[in-house]
């Protein structure tokens, strides 16, 4: 069984988008749910949905490796960020190495980078005029938004569509596309 393992901070619509795709096949299942948010509406939907969650804190993540121990007992084959905004340590990046992939809301290399997530995103691309923009997902290294691209795909921006408008057609995008790219990484990463 090939196991997929998700972090998320915040509502986890791509979580449940992964986890019911998974549930659908065969040898690949999402075992944990981890998250820094004690209120994250993410952990409402893996509970819903029968995955075990944990909620860590910044020491946890970034001065004990508590977290980085957590995934080692777990044998993650893929780790997954579905809506995570912390900076991964370069201890986890080392411990996983081609194994942790993040999704960004845009077409990386525009809007990404500290400060540049979800809403925040589609309100840049709105005010600076653009006509498109899409979907990014990438392996994951020590700096925000700036590993190497595995899929991108792109909509169109239409005139007098707002952030929220966009979001929507991000998250369409991303609801289409990434449950079936993690299945793709882990197809081409074999058998350990
Ligand atoms: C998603 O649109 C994801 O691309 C974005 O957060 C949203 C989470 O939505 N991620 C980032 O901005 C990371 N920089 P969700 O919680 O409903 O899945």
């Amino acid at each position: 069984m090939r196991n997929i393992i998700i972090l998320a901070s915040g509502s986890g619509s791509n979580a449940e988008n992964i986890i019911r795709y998974f549930a659908g096949r065969e040898g690949v299942s999402v075992s944990h749910v981890l998250t820094n948010r004690s209120d994250a509406y993410v952990l409402e939907r893996a509970k819903r949905l029968g995955v075990s969650t944990k909620v860590f804190d910044r020491t946890a993540f970034y001065d004990n490796n508590e977290v980085l121990y957590f995934l080692r007992s777990c044998q993650p084959d893929l780790i997954v960020l579905a809506g995570f905004l912390w900076l991964v340590p370069a201890a986890l990046v080392e411990a996983f190495p081609q194994r942790i992939i993040n999704i960004h809301p845009a077409l990386l290399p525009a809007y990404g980078g500290k400060g540049m997530y979800g809403a925040k995103v589609h309100e840049a691309v709105v005010a600076n005029g653009d006509g498109e923009t899409g979907i990014t997902i990438h392996y994951v290294n020590t700096r925000y938004d700036e590993g190497a691209v595995i899929f991108q795909a792109r909509c169109p921006v239409d005139p007098g569509d707002d952030a929220d408008l966009v979001a929507q057609k991000v998250h369409a995008l991303e609801y289409e596309h990434f449950p079936r790219v993690i299945e793709e990484v882990l197809q081409q990463q074999g058998r350990p």
